[in-house]
């Protein structure tokens, strides 16, 4: 339902280009809002916004998160920073400068215009859990010095600016955790199992399954995981986060094989020795 004139906001969304950041800006445009969309377009494209071109409250800026940015907005969704392991382990200090300068950068520029700021963080703050199901309250087994600590530092820090930021300067922040979420415009060469089935079915290869296939994991349809942070969005000022979004429910690495291999018509799975799914 679009909105009143007088509930419209003007919303800022880094990463807006990337994948979860398309469908935000799709469903703000969709109740009514501007949005401004600040992108590096490291790992987003043109082609995930191509269909807002000339939309008449949609706007692009090309931007990198780790410089300040000076403009007027009334909220921030922060997802600026590469999702997949193969994107963020390309140019590892980029991707620390990007959770760490941005959640510098944006809070800062929350402060300035006294607006509610969210950000995007991981499940993989609790790193190598030593529980399961996590909540919230598990501050992790993270290893600091590892291939994979660029991300699950980078953002472990971006979430300790934010709730330093609420402390210190009574900004208004919301805190998500995202579990690992699919839907259209995923990146296909992203390496994480969704795409990897995917793109094995369509080229009729068989799909590789690690391990025994009986490894478990939950997967989150985009739409639900857009209407979590913006129902966390909207929530009253006092509730901050962090708060898990994801699906409860796991699946079989086999159940998800057979269901990729049922939608394109693909050939049959064949099992290797090792597990390595992302
Ligand atoms: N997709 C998931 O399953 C998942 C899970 C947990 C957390 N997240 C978080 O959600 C956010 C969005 O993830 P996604 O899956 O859409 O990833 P994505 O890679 O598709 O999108 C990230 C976007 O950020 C942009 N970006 C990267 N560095 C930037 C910088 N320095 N300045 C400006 N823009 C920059 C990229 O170009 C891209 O458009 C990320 O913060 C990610 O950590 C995603």
């Amino acid at each position: 339902m679009p909105r009143l004139y007088d509930s419209r906001k003007r919303i800022l969304v880094t990463g807006g280009a990337g994948f979860l950041g398309s469908h935000l800006i799709d469903r703000l445009l969709k109740q009514g809002h501007e949005v401004l969309c600040v992108d590096n377009l490291f790992t987003g494209t043109k082609r995930n916004i191509e269909h807002l071109h000339g939309h008449s409250h949609f706007e692009f800026l090309r931007h990198d998160v780790t410089f300040p940015l000076y403009v007027e907005v009334d909220e921030i969704y922060n997802l600026a920073c590469p999702a997949s392991p193969i994107h963020y382990q390309h140019d590892p200090v980029q991707t620390t400068k990007t959770s760490v300068h941005g959640a510098i950068n944006m809070p800062g520029l929350a402060k300035r215009l006294r607006c509610r700021i969210l950000q995007a963080s991981t499940s993989e703050v609790y790193g190598d859990p030593a529980i399961h199901p996590q909540t919230e309250d598990y501050w992790g087994n993270v290893n600091p010095i590892g291939p994979r600590s660029c991300y699950d530092e980078g953002k472990r820090c971006a979430e300790t600016l934010f709730f330093d930021y609420h402390r210190q300067h009574g900004l208004e922040i919301k805190v998500a955790r995202i579990f690992n979420t699919y839907g259209p415009r995923m990146h296909p060469a992203d390496g994480r199992v969704i795409s990897n089935f995917v793109m094995q079915a369509l080229r009729g290869e068989p799909i590789t399954i690690y391990g025994d296939g009986d490894q478990t994991r939950s997967f989150c349809y985009v739409d639900d995981l857009i209407d979590g942070l913006i129902r966390l969005m909207e929530a009253p000022a006092p509730v901050t986060g962090p708060i898990n979004l994801g699906n409860p429910t796991e699946f079989t690495m086999r159940e998800l094989a057979k269901l990729v291999l049922a939608e394109t018509g693909g050939l049959v799975a064949h099992c290797e020795a090792t597990f390595a799914c992302g």
